[in-house]
């Protein structure tokens, strides 16, 4: 699809960070704009942002968790726009957790499988369909390096980071390759397409602990405070790194670029951390261990154990 111009786009996760991006950038290339959340006043300071600008957006608080408020998301659409052109499955939650992944809180496995995993299988449910009776469209699920490619199983002092995200991840990459063949399978022009967000983000993700719904409430104590953004950042130049936040713009350009180009990887220009995937691939043929695996900066240096937190 290269004419953007009135096209529909359904963003999940819209309230902020690199949804609201995208749906801005939708916005300006002249796309009507679905924002889908689950935090009501996020949301709705999202959309009139859009709205603004100039930009047809609508709101329309969702929980990616729940099947039927997904289908009702597809319903509302469709009352409002009357079709679905781009739907971009971006709803995510970060790692919580603490420790060695044997100590990780079950409630923690649920909350992340269950919006990271199942909100994107719901998406596909509930929108396919409708993209195939149209004949043409765009699926874009929100990936991450982190588990992409392959876990960040270390934080940025050597110890334990979160092992739910990146299998999250990892699941959400398994998930488009499949849905890409069976797409192509039918023949339609119905696309599927893999976002890989690079660089270090300003987003809400870092702090999702803070959006924690009760059904998933913690049920083990946690022995570790919560890491908020500051924190990594005072991590990251602790242990000598430059912190430089990537624009959310560049995100939202990799995905117009992506849809234009008819590119399943949707990801920025090449950099050092791309080696983690030609490591792994020389590993898995070699049938060596996985010394592909690095820690949040990139290193793979032995530390000494600390319990860390970081997503992404
Ligand atoms: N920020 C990064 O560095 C980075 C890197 C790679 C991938 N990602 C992925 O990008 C996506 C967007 O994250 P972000 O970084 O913009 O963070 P964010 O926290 O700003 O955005 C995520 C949004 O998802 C929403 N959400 C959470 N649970 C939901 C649910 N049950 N139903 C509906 N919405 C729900 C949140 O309310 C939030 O608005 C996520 O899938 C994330 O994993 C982020």
């Amino acid at each position: 699809m290269t004419d953007l111009q009135g096209k529909v786009a359904v963003v999940t996760g819209g309230a902020g960070g690199i949804g609201q991006a995208m749906g801005r950038r939708f916005g300006r290339e002249g796309m009507r704009v679905v924002l889908a959340d689950v935090l009501a006043e996020p949301l709705d300071r999202a959309t009139r942002a859009l709205s603004d600008e100039g930009i047809e957006a609508v709101g329309v608080i969702t929980d990616v968790t729940d099947y039927a408020s997904v289908e009702s998301l597809a319903k509302e659409a469709l009352t409002r726009f009357g079709a679905v052109d781009v739907l971009c499955n971006n709803a995510g939650t970060g790692g919580v957790s603490e420790g060695y992944m044997w100590e990780h809180d079950l409630a923690d496995w649920r909350w992340g499988i269950d919006v990271n995993v199942m909100g994107v299988i719901h998406g596909i449910k509930a929108f396919v369909p409708i993209l195939l009776e149209q004949g043409e469209g765009n699926v874009i699920n929100t990936c991450s390096g982190n588990g992409g490619f392959a876990p960040i199983a270390r934080g940025a002092m050597g110890g334990p980071a979160t092992a739910v995200y990146p299998m999250t991840k990892a699941a959400v990459l398994c998930l488009t390759e499949s849905l890409y063949t069976h797409l192509e399978m039918t023949g339609t022009r119905v696309r599927a397409h893999v976002l890989f967000p690079g660089g270090f983000l300003n987003t809400g993700i870092w702090e999702s602990w803070r959006h924690r719904p009760e059904r998933y409430a913690a049920s083990q104590e946690r022995r570790t405070p919560a890491h908020t953004l500051a924190d990594v950042v005072a991590r990251f130049e602790a242990a000598g790194a430059r912190v430089e936040f990537t624009p959310l713009e560049s995100v939202a350009e990799q995905v117009v670029d992506g849809i234009r180009a008819d590119r399943f990887w949707m990801m920025g220009p090449p950099t050092p951390a791309d080696g983690v995937v030609s490591r792994k691939a020389a590993s898995i043929l070699a049938r060596g261990a996985p010394d592909y695996l690095v820690d949040v900066l990139g290193r793979s240096a032995e530390r000494e154990p600390e319990s860390e937190g970081e997503s992404r």
